[in-house]
C-alpha cells in the first residue's frame, strides 16, 4: 500500500483504489495511457486486472507498455462463444472485485470484458467509470455485440469519458445525467503519440517489417485488417474476394496482419494464400502496426481503432462496415464507409489509387478523436469526483 498523502492542512487522504479491467488488444492500447497516468499519481492505488479474453494480442500490448497485471484471469479459449465467455467473465471479475474492494472500477470501450466488468461492479454497487463512452451506431447488430455492450455500460456507469462532442451528445440524448459526461478525447491518440515517440527514440522497435518493405519496394502498400463478428461468413468472403482482385494490380501490395480468430483465418487462408502481392502475416505488435500505417498509402479495415489512428497519421481509411460509431472521420473526409460489397471495395480503392485529387482530399492528417491529453483529463476527473454523484 502506498503511504497516504498529506494535504497542506495536514489532513491525511488515503489514495483511491482504482481497479482497471480490460481484456483485448484494443482495450489494452486505449487503457495503457490511463494506467500509466494513474500509476504516476500518488492520489491512486492502481489494481490492474486482465481477463485475457485475448492472449497473444493482449500480451503484445502489455509488453510494449510495460504493464504486469495484478490479476490475470487467462480466459481466452479457442473460438469461444459469447455466452461462455460472458458467463466466465462475470464470475471471475466479480471475485477480483471482492478481493480488491476498489473505490472505482474503470472499463474501456465495448467488449465482453468491459460489459461484464461493468455488470459485476454494479452487482457490488461499485461505481464504474467508462473510457470511450457514448459511441453509437444506432444499430444493435452493427457492430455486434458491441453496440449493446456499450449501451449496457452506459446505463451502469457513474462517469462517462466521451471522446468527442458527438459521443457526449449521444449519451445526453439517452438521458444520461449531463454532469456525469465529460469530453476527454480518445486515449488512442495518447497511445499513438506515446508509441510514435518510442519508435523515434528506438527505431529497432518497428524494424521488423524491413523484409516485407524490401520485397514490396516500389509498390503502393495497402494495410488491411478485418475481424468483425458481424462480417463472419459472407462479409469476410466478399472482403477476401476484394483483396484478391485488388492484388491483381502489379503496382499494389497488401499487407494484412490476420486476426487469430479461426473464423477469420479459415476464410482468408482459403482465398488469399500464395498470392504474390498479398502478405498475410501474424498480428503485429503496436510499434509495428504504427509502422504499417506509416508505410501504407491507404488503410482498408473494419476495425474501430484503425479508423481513429489512420486519420491521425494522414492516411485515408476505407471502412468495410455498413455503419460507424465514429462519424468524425467520415465528416472530416478522411474515412469512408465502403461496406462489404466486393465491387464497391475494389472500385473505392482504385479511385484512391488512380485519382490524385480524390486521394489528396482524404489524406489530411488531423485528430478529430483527441489531442493526446485524454488520460491526463481522465485521471483529474477520477481524482476530483465524489461518489455518489447522481
Ligand atoms: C473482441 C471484441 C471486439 C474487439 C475485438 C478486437 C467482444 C465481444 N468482441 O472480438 O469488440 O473489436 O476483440 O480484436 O468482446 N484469438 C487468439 N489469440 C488472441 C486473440 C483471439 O487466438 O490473442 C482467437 C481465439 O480463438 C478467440 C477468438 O480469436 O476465441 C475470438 O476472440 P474474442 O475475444 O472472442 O472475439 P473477437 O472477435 O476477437
Ligand atoms: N493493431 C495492432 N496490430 C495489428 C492490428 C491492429 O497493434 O496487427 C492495433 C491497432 O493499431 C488498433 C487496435 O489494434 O489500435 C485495433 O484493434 P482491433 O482492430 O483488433 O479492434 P477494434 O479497434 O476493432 O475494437
Amino acid at each position: 500500500m502506498p503511504t497516504p498523502e498529506k494535504t497542506s492542512s495536514s489532513q491525511i487522504i488515503s489514495p483511491r483504489t482504482v481497479l482497471v479491467v480490460f481484456g483485448t488488444r484494443p482495450e489494452a492500447i486505449k487503457m495503457f495511457p490511463v494506467i500509466h497516468a494513474l500509476k504516476a499519481d500518488p492520489r491512486f492505488r492502481v489494481v490492474t486486472c486482465v481477463s485475457a479474453q485475448h492472449r497473444g494480442m493482449l500480451d503484445q500490448v502489455l509488453q510494449i507498455a510495460g504493464i504486469v497485471p495484478d490479476h490475470d484471469l487467462d480466459l481466452m479459449r479457442p473460438d469461444q462463444t459469447l455466452d461462455a465467455l460472458t458467463a466466465a467473465l462475470l464470475v471471475e471479475l466479480g471475485k477480483v472485485m471482492d478481493v480488491a474492494r476498489p473505490d472505482w472500477v474503470v472499463v474501456q470501450g465495448d467488449t465482453a470484458t468491459a460489459m461484464a466488468g461493468a455488470l459485476a461492479a454494479y452487482y457490488r454497487k461499485l461505481p464504474v467509470a467508462h473510457v470511450e463512452a457514448g459511441l453509437r451506431s444506432h444499430n444493435i447488430y452493427h457492430p455486434w455485440p458491441e453496440e449493446i455492450n456499450r449501451k449496457i455500460i452506459g446505463t451502469i456507469a457513474a462517469l462517462h469519458f466521451a471522446p468527442t462532442e458527438t459521443s457526449a451528445a449521444a449519451l445526453k440524448a439517452e438521458n444520461v445525467a449531463a454532469h456525469t459526461v465529460h469530453v476527454t478525447g480518445n486515449t488512442v491518440i495518447d497511445a499513438l503519440e506515446w508509441v510514435t515517440a518510442r519508435i523515434a527514440a528506438e527505431p529497432a522497435l518497428a524494424a521488423g517489417l524491413a523484409d516485407l518493405e524490401a520485397r514490396f519496394a516500389g509498390k503502393r502498400i495497402i494495410g488491411v485488417t478485418s475481424h468483425r463478428r458481424e462480417n463472419f461468413g459472407g462479409g469476410l468472403e466478399a472482403i477476401a474476394d476484394a483483396i484478391r482482385r485488388i492484388a491483381e494490380r502489379p503496382d499494389v501490395a497488401l499487407i494484412f496482419p490476420v486476426h487469430p480468430n479461426p473464423n477469420v483465418r479459415r476464410v482468408m487462408d482459403a482465398a488469399l494464400a500464395g498470392l504474390p502481392n498479398v502478405a498475410m502475416i501474424e498480428p503485429l505488435d503496436y510499434p509495428h502496426f504504427a509502422r504499417l500505417i506509416a508505410i501504407s498509402e491507404i488503410m482498408l479495415t473494419d476495425s474501430g481503432g484503425v479508423q481513429e489512428e489512420a486519420p491521425a497519421l494522414g492516411k485515408p481509411v476505407l471502412v468495410m462496415r455498413e455503419t460507424t460509431e465514429r462519424p468524425e472521420g467520415v465528416v472530416a473526409g478522411t474515412a469512408r464507409l465502403v461496406g462489404t460489397d466486393a465491387d464497391r471495395i475494389v472500385s473505392e480503392i482504385f479511385t484512391l489509387l488512380d485519382d490524385k485529387a480524390a486521394y489528396s482530399a482524404m489524406a489530411r492528417a488531423h485528430n478529430p478523436f483527441g489531442d493526446g491529453q485524454s488520460a491526463r483529463r481522465i485521471v483529474e476527473l477520477l481524482a476530483n469526483v465524489e461518489y455518489p454523484i447522481l
